[in-house]
């Protein structure tokens, strides 16, 4: 019998299981086990994990659907984190390693829906096993737009791998249901938010919401924005920022990169009774 420091052992495991390096977090309140032996700041009798989470991708209009969405009283977001555009990032990125009862601080006591938004999920390997340990009940939204004309957003600041929707969407499913996940149209959620929101508000099982009068569009901003106490207020200057439109060489060029995947989203939709975005009924079209 050999002996070897705690630390020795540990590395020792870690070398044989890499993988085990990062935990696999579970809600402690769901095992009697762990409850027994919980800190006091973690009170169970409360609700502290998010029953919704919009998964983005970045540059769909994630930031304006949480905006819209928070205007209902019974929806609340987490607490603005700061450092990382105010979103948590918790599944498959840094955060994850500070821990569950980090997590759960940032979202707020009481509410009927508790969501968060971090548009970092989407395309994270990790994020799915992740976010299914911890939160397996919980809604997903999933916000499809033209992956060329994302990707041409998203080039203002850089950009392809988020619009891949059904590659990432497999690695979803192998651990949500597909009834767990909402798909918006972000044209759609551009041009008709109140809409988007009434039904999203209904599929989360909330009262319905009277968002025509709280959403506005906004002609200096080009926008829809939320009208609060009479006064508008629109997302800051990153969002729905200004530029030329893309033109036709470079749009043809994207949606070719974009072509397999769009096809197999096409399928996925249609295969389980999904509606199809007219951008991509557009772009299918085009190909055949
Ligand atoms: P651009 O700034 O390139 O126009 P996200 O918040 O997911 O990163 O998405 C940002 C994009 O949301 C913006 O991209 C804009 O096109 C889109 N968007 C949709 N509705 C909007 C709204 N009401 N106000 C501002 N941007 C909106």
């Amino acid at each position: 019998l050999k002996w070897q420091s705690p630390i020795e052992s540990a590395n020792l495991y870690f070398q044989k299981f890499p993988e085990e390096r990062i935990p696999l977090w579970t809600n402690p309140c769901t095992d009697p086990r762990h409850q027994a032996i919980l800190p006091p700041s973690i009170n169970c009798t409360q609700k502290k994990l998010p029953d919704l989470l919009i998964l983005g991708p970045q540059k769909t209009g994630s930031t304006a659907l949480g905006s819209f969405l928070s205007l209902h009283p019974d929806v609340s977001q987490n607490s603005p984190v700061p450092g990382s555009f105010e979103e948590v990032q918790f599944f498959g990125g840094k955060n994850y390693l500070k821990g569950v009862e980090w997590y759960m601080s940032n979202f707020p006591n009481e509410s009927t829906v508790i969501y968060e938004k971090s548009a970092t999920y989407f395309d994270n390997p990790s994020a799915p096993k992740q976010a299914a340990s911890l939160i397996p009940h919980a809604k997903l939204v999933v916000i499809l737009q033209n992956p060329a004309q994302r990707a041409y957003s998203w080039f203002q600041v850089r950009c392809i791998s988020g619009g891949r929707y059904v590659h990432h969407l497999d690695k979803w499913l192998e651990h949500f249901s597909l009834q767990q996940i909402q798909f918006i149209d972000s044209d759609e959620l551009k041009e008709q938010p109140v809409k988007v929101l009434t039904t999203l508000t209904k599929w989360l099982d909330l009262p319905d919401y009277p968002y025509e009068s709280h959403i506005r569009f906004s002609k200096s901003k080009g926008y829809f924005c939320r009208f609060i106490d009479e006064k508008t207020k629109c997302l800051g200057e990153s969002k729905g920022r200004k530029y030329p439109e893309m033109d036709e060489e470079l749009r043809m060029k994207l949606d070719k990169i974009f072509s397999l995947d769009n096809s197999s989203l096409y399928k996925f939709l249609k295969k389980n009774r999904l509606r199809i975005p007219k951008w991509l009924e557009d772009v299918v079209r085009v190909r055949a």
